[in-house]
């Protein structure tokens, strides 16, 4: 009996979380028949639970501790189903000179991911950023030259493109092919060299254009950041999608970083975010999420029992909102790393992930993103610290 009623709520949420989001649309959710979620009360808290979500869960993993971190190891193999290259496969890390291309760390990473059966997901092709992993110094040099035509440039993405995409075809399921072409004002980035030189939207269809050539199977998305909280660039992002695909542009999908300051957040915000998205038609890739609970890095944050519920809520809306996509565009969720434990930010932590500091998953936040993928939606303010 006990057990009817609970599923008798389940279902009722479920139903007023579809009926919110529901536009014009008519979606239906099914619910996993899992064993450890009857009425929202889990019963189940074992790890390694992220692998039986509907979709593909993913972490960017940093190539030293793929190398060196058994336990960082251990949790890639245990939860996800995908990874993604921190840098690794970023065109400043690989592209030394133009005629030479260092594979090594992305051999390394495609290696490991098969021998563990998960996915690869390249990031990023092309990318503005002037930072060494993402602008190779021998195409700034070219730049600061005032080397080239617009046909010498496209060539030389062409050719970048063509020999990544081309060597690891069939083996690297999908790519951020253009990362972040937009501001938050929704203007075009100045600032872009390729832009620039090639043009702009020009640039973008070329680079999915070459992609597309290089391997006709792979995934091809557009990935940027700020679809949850900037409108002006949302309806820049609207625009730059429909056109490339009423031009014809091999897209696939888009992805929403969702690097997220957890302080600023309010309740339905990344709902309506993913409920416009999908209406855009292609595949939906929350791409690199961390939820931040101290992203000022104040020494004086601790991770009280108000940020940790704050922050699973956050997590189950992020991930209930994907199951309110049809399940034919739900590409996956991918985190900006594996765990809290290799953050980085050990001095200040914020405590952004899903594993905690010991690689081992955190409540309440890992649950409640379980059931978000079940397909049950929680209220914030009925989120408690121990589901
Ligand atoms: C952007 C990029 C990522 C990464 C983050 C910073 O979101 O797409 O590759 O560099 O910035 O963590």
């Amino acid at each position: 009996m006990k057990r009817n009623i609970s599923f008798i709520i389940i279902n009722l949420c479920m139903t007023l979380f579809v009926a919110q989001a529901q536009n014009t649309e008519t979606i239906t959710i099914e619910a996993n028949k899992d064993t450890y979620i009857y009425g929202g009360v889990i019963t189940d808290h074992t790890p390694g639970r992220l692998k039986s979500a509907p979709f593909p869960i993913g972490a960017a993993v940093s190539m030293d501790n793929l190398r060196n971190n058994t336990r960082y190891k251990e949790a890639i193999a245990r939860e996800y189903t995908s990874i993604t290259a921190e840098n690794a496969m970023k065109m400043g890390s690989i592209w030394q000179a133009r005629s030479r291309y260092n594979f090594r760390d992305v051999d390394y990473l495609v290696d490991f991911a098969e021998q563990n059966g998960l996915k690869v997901h390249g990031h990023a092709l092309v990318w503005y950023k002037k930072s060494s992993t993402s602008m190779p110094q021998f195409v700034l040099d070219l730049h600061e030259s005032g080397w080239g035509t617009k046909e010498e440039w496209k060539e030389l993405m062409r050719e970048y493109i063509h020999t990544v995409v081309g060597r690891y075809k069939g083996r690297v399921a999908s790519w951020d092919v253009v990362n972040e072409s937009i501001k938050d004002d929704g203007s075009e980035r100045t600032e872009d060299i390729w832009r620039e030189h090639i043009g702009y939207p020009d640039y973008i269809d070329w680079a999915f254009q070459c992609a597309h050539e290089a391997d006709p199977d792979a995934l091809l998305f557009y990935n940027d950041y700020g679809y949850d909280y900037a409108a002006a660039k949302r309806t820049k992002t609207d625009e730059l999608i429909k056109g490339m695909l009423e031009r014809g542009i091999p897209i696939h999908g888009y992805g929403i970083q969702a690097h997220i300051d957890l302080p600023n957040r309010s309740e339905g915000k990344f709902k309506d975010a993913i409920d416009q998205a999908k209406r855009l038609g292609v595949m939906i890739h929350i791409s690199e999420i961390d939820i931040k609970c101290n992203p000022n890095a104040d020494s004086s944050v601790t991770y009280t029992e108000a940020l940790q519920k704050k922050q699973a809520a956050l997590y189950n809306e992020v991930c209930a909102s994907m199951m309110n996509v049809p399940e034919d565009r739900r590409f996956g969720i991918t985190q900006w790393n594996v765990a809290d434990a290799s953050s980085g930010l050990s001095k200040n932590p914020d405590w952004p992930y899903l594993l905690g500091s010991d690689y081992e998953p955190k409540t309440p936040a890992y649950d409640y993103f379980v059931k978000g993928f079940n397909g049950v939606y929680i209220p914030w303010s009925q989120v408690v610290l121990n589901p």
